[in-house]
This record gives structure tokens, sequence and C-alpha cells, in this order.
């Protein structure tokens, strides 16, 4: 289901964890967060970005959804084993050291329908992660852990709503992997 309140929403695709790879990656938050200071991220919260498109107006986002719908990616398996820090946007992550060929074409088809649409993205390549710790100002982390296997059933179009109590991520739409 679909809703619309305001004319313009922050809207990304992004991989949610299932409740159980969210509460192992919740585990990894907390054991970081022992050596680190910054921002935990929520456990309802986490996700793996798959494409940041900006604000957008609402009345486009039938079209997003239409576009997404003609995607049809295959499901895979996702090694969580890296954890660091980027200084340039302050966050620590955990990631996979391996990216796997379905969600690399996944990202692609994306974009590429997502472009066929008029949007303006970043150039840069993908960087699959999940964001465990914002504000940090120094991290020094930088380690491999044991493999957290995260079997990914579906990707979804997010939006991410501020409020006085923080940022809030939540699904709009979600689509089935095969
Ligand atoms: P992250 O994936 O590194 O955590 C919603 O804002 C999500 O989109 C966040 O998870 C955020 O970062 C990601 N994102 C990617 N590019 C962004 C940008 N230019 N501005 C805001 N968020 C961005």
């Amino acid at each position: 289901m679909i809703e619309r309140s305001s004319q313009y929403r922050r809207l990304f695709f992004a991989l949610s964890p299932d409740d159980e790879t969210r509460a192992e990656i919740g585990s990894v938050v907390a054991s970081v967060n022992a050596a680190e200071v910054g921002q935990v991220v929520s456990q309802a919260n986490l996700h793996l970005t798959l494409l940041y498109l900006g604000v957008v107006d609402v009345s486009r986002q039938a079209e997003l959804v239409t576009a997404a719908s003609n995607i049809k990616p295959s499901r895979f398996k996702l090694q969580l084993d890296r954890v660091g820090y980027w200084q340039k946007s302050k966050v620590i992550w955990l990631a996979p050291s391996v990216l796997p060929d379905e969600l690399a074409s996944l990202v692609s088809q994306l974009r590429g329908k997502m472009r066929e649409l008029g949007y303006d993205l970043d150039d840069r390549p993908f960087s699959p992660h999940v964001t465990l710790l914002r504000h940090v100002k120094r991290g020094s982390v930088q380690k491999s852990i044991a493999p957290l296997e995260w079997l990914v059933a579906g990707f979804s179009l997010m939006v991410s709503e501020a409020s006085s109590q923080g940022v809030t991520y939540r699904p709009l739409q979600t689509w089935p992997l095969n």
C-alpha cells in the first residue's frame, strides 16, 4: 500500500533485514559501540541502501513503483563480514567483502530504470554497507568478523521521515526476490 501525506518525500531503495538478521546486526553494533563513540542506528532503522533518490515529489512515486516492479531479481545470500569506518561520512559500517552478482545486477537494473525516469544519480561505485553508527568523529575500527549470513528475500522502496524523535526509515513497498 502506498500512502500519501505531504508533497515531497526523501526516497531510496534498500534491503531490509529480516528480524533475525536485524538482531544479529544489533549484536555487532553493541560490540562495536563499546569502543567507539557515535550515534547508534536503532535496530528498526538498519538497512542496506541500494540506490538513493533524494527528495521526490509524491506525484512521481507511482512511476517509481511501476519501474521497480519490472525488475526481476534473483535471491542471494549476503555474508556480512567486515566492519570499518569512513572518515568522510563519519559512519561505522558492516559490509560484505564479496559483492554477489545478483546484488550487483539488482543495483544496476535499478540505476538503469531510474535514469530512464530522469533521476540524476550519484555516479560513485556501489559500496554495499549497513550503517551501524553515525557521527563518529574518530573511528578506529577496521576488522573482519565471523560472517553474518543474510538470506535476502526482497528489496524495498523506503521513505526517510524526520521527527522530533529522530529519523525513521519506513518501507513503502517491498518486492520479493525470486
Ligand atoms: P547510508 O546508506 O550510508 O547509511 C537514507 O538517507 C539512506 O540513504 C541512508 O542510509 C544513507 O546513507 C543513504 N544515502 C546515500 N546517499 C545519500 C545522500 N546523498 N544523502 C542522504 N542519504 C544518502
